[in-house]
């Protein structure tokens, strides 16, 4: 069954390896048979109504939700916040006059979010929950529904709900772009970026014994480690750091790497393993300078770049995809750098300690 382990010796490294099929899936399940991107016109209706979107979730969701807001104020143009539950049900923002808000929950019954939910409906503003699980407590309490289609998530660290959850945003943000007549509608053909998507996540996959070498030799022992990028690479490098911490107990921060130099970069020392992802044209070569400026105070670089930024050297190079696609390949090699690292240590990589699947408790 689809719950099953198989020849797998843990749930992660399945879920990690079932991602390709999950966009291929979400391909079948959103598109018709002429391509055409099939959502409820009442949620577009609804949303194109709204002059602000609210993402509100918790955890791996959260980082999730950053992704979308790259998404939806590029392709769609419409100001989107991202919020983590937990701070926004005591303290919420000033909030828009029209709000509209996005649940991303793989569950559909962490608390925290559920928590917002039920405030949102009191004020009786309308709502999205973009979940895994069919008829879950925040699919029910929401106005409208799109589910993940990812198929059961076992393992307690979450990876292949985080790129369903990007790859249903990109195909939200396609749909409103063709509903409101935007000239992006045209351009960003998500339906055919998912195959080079899908293509680019199989070949990720496929370097699996590279990156276990790489954990090997760079994250074996290690107490602490950093990932860093910019933009959207930034987004990623915060997901990339909750991973390797969820799962190996090795400290790790995701930093935008620019920041560095305001502190964090006094923390490097020899040895210090810093990963940098790097993605994004338009920061790609200020990425660079940083990974110079980490190597000279000792630390142990790893890169994970896009093809056309990649240079002699780089650890681990991505096939292209879409720029506002990369965060779905880019992630792999991360989530498998965690995998590798917790399973070398001993420890059960799908149980961590302290950590449940879905915390019903605010
Ligand atoms: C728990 C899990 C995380 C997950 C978070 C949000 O903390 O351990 O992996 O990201 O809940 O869960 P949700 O089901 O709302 O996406």
């Amino acid at each position: 069954s689809a719950s099953d382990k198989g020849a797998y010796e843990f749930y992660m490294l399945k879920e990690i390896d079932e991602q390709p099929a999950v966009m291929h899936k979400l391909q079948a399940e959103y598109f018709d048979e002429a391509g055409n991107v099939q959502i409820d016109e009442k949620l577009l209706a609804e949303m194109t109504a709204a002059d602000r979107l609210y993402i509100v979730a918790a955890g791996t969701s959260y980082h999730a939700g950053l992704v979308g807001k790259e998404l939806f104020e590029k392709i769609t143009r419409i100001p989107t916040e991202v919020h983590v539950a937990s701070e926004f049900a005591y303290n919420p923002p000033l909030l828009a006059p029209k709000p509209f808000f996005i649940f991303l929950t793989q569950s559909g019954e962490t608390a925290d979010s559920r928590e917002v939910l039920k405030q949102v409906n009191k004020w009786g503003y309308p709502s999205l929950t973009i979940t895994n699980v069919p008829n879950s407590t925040l699919s029910r309490e929401a106005s409208h529904t799109l589910l993940l289609y990812a198929g059961p998530e076992i393992a307690v660290a979450s990876t292949k709900a985080y790129t369903a959850q990007i790859a249903v945003e990109a195909i939200l943000t396609k749909a409103l772009a063709e509903y409101q007549e935007l000239e992006t509608a045209a351009s960003f053909d998500v339906k055919s970026e998912l195959t080079k998507v899908a293509n680019a996540m199989q070949t990720a996959v496929d370097q699996k014994h590279q990156v276990e070498k790489l954990a090997a030799d760079y994250l074996a022992t290690t107490r602490n480690a950093f990932y860093i990028g910019r933009a959207i690479d930034y987004d990623v490098a915060i997901e990339a750091a909750l991973k390797l911490k969820e799962v190996s107990y090795v400290q790790t921060e995701g930093f935008a790497s620019g920041e560095l130099k305001h502190g964090t970069i006094a923390l490097i020392e020899e040895g210090t393993p810093v990963i940098a992802i790097i993605t994004n044209k338009a920061t790609a070569a200020h990425t660079r300078s940083n990974v110079q400026e980490v190597i000279a105070r000792g630390a142990n670089v790893i890169t994970i770049v896009a093809g056309e930024l990649a240079q002699p050297g780089d650890q681990i190079v991505l096939e292209d995809v879409h720029p506002l696609l990369t965060p779905l390949v880019s992630i792999v090699p991360a989530q498998l750098l965690a995998y590798y690292t917790s399973k070398n240590r001993g420890y059960d990589v799908d149980k961590p300690r302290n950590l449940a699947k879905s915390v019903t408790v605010e």
